[in-house]
């Protein structure tokens, strides 16, 4: 596959000193370095789309009051899980933008071996057959992006990262071309002490606990979330992953098997929407990448799921009940969508430091 898209240059002048700092909600899009307005010089009408598809994209997580860092962990050195033999070519912070001049960008190649078996839920190694931006009527696979500006870019028969350069070409370790949809539960409730009295941070606001489980792939601490399936609900997604991985359903009776099921499927039905949209998730490359949708299910007495027996099970090593506050480090980009979680809640979040 070679380096094709290191050899797709545009040419523009827009200005973004520091693409990987924070998209902040309530501060307009030039601030934390954005610079969007300047006049983009175009080679093709295809770039000025793209430039616009970017200003609106900014300006919409400004509206949603969303936060969400880009392209921090998708340039990690190594890729994960090649025992750093797979080192990803440097991109800079600005260069990061398709939009922004890089003639010596060489980006590495790298499908897993996993992945080139041709597992199920992966796609042939020739994208030339997909049909994407659709749903795919050969396989139901959704390869549609969650991301608002609703279409991703295809070159040469490639989808494009609609991010912006990640050092890698290939699908890596995931197994579709462009979008891979994952689902993830927020599980809540509040800290409570011996007297069950709700306990408060120095904020003087409430706790808030969540559901985190120790991924066995990479031992970082994580939303207990998983990929949805082809025409799978992503409440069905939600109630199999929690329940494989924070209560162990694999290895439950059949009647415990059916308890699970019938709590989570009524826990489940209210969520808070919290975030749709791409991930900052390692294994991203130039052509697939990761996109979730995050949901908040709150036991606000405690007494539903809040007082069940956590039990890691299936690709999770370790469950616990997490206290959340600013000073968590969480997998890709779920410590984004804890804190606005907390914020939802209105629940204690910075961290004092003394
Ligand atoms: C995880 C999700 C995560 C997604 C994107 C999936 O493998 O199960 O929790 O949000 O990757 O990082």
């Amino acid at each position: 596959m070679g380096h094709r898209v290191g050899k797709t240059i545009f040419t523009g002048c827009v200005r973004q000193s520091a693409v990987r700092s924070l998209i902040k909600s309530d501060t307009p899009a030039t601030a934390n370095g954005h610079q969007y307005q300047g006049a983009a010089q175009t080679r093709s009408p295809t770039h000025t789309t793209l430039n616009q598809q970017h200003t609106t994209h900014v300006r919409n997580l400004s509206t949603k009051h969303f936060i969400m860092s880009v392209h921090v962990k998708a340039r990690c050195k190594f890729y994960p899980r090649t025992k750093d033999s797979v080192e990803r070519c440097p991109v800079p912070d600005d260069k990061v933008p398709w939009n922004v001049d890089f003639l010596e960008y060489a980006p590495v190649d790298f499908t897993s071996e996993s992945v080139l078996k041709q597992p199920v839920w992966a796609d042939l190694p020739d994208p030339s057959g997909i049909t994407f931006n659709c749903i795919d009527k050969s396989c139901k696979v959704n390869r549609r992006t969650y991301e608002p500006q609703g279409e991703y870019e295809v070159i040469d028969g490639y989808p494009r990262n609609p991010r912006g350069r990640t050092g890698l070409t290939g699908r890596g370790s995931l197994g579709r071309w462009g979008p891979n949809h994952a689902a993830d539960p927020i599980v809540t409730r509040w800290k409570r002490d011996e007297n069950d009295e709700v306990v408060v941070g120095d904020d003087g606001k409430p706790i808030l606990q969540f559901v985190a489980v120790q991924r066995r792939d990479c031992g970082e601490w994580a939303l207990p979330g998983g990929m949805v399936d082809p025409e799978e609900e992503r409440t069905a997604t939600l109630i199999r992953e929690f329940g494989e991985e924070a209560l162990n359903s694999l290895e439950a009776t059949d009647e415990g098997k059916i308890k699970i099921k019938e709590t989570l499927t009524h826990f489940f039905k209210d969520g808070l929407k919290i975030y749709k949209g791409y991930v900052d998730d390692p294994r991203n490359t130039d052509n697939a990448w990761m996109e979730t949708k995050a949901m908040n299910f709150h036991d606000d007495d405690g007494t539903g799921v809040g007082a069940f027996n956590l039990h890691a099970g299936d690709d999770a090593a370790d469950v616990k009940w997490k206290d959340i506050d600013s000073g968590l480090e969480l997998y890709a980009s779920h410590i984004d969508f804890i804190r606005d979680t907390a914020k939802e809640r209105n629940a204690h979040w910075e961290k004092c430091h003394v």
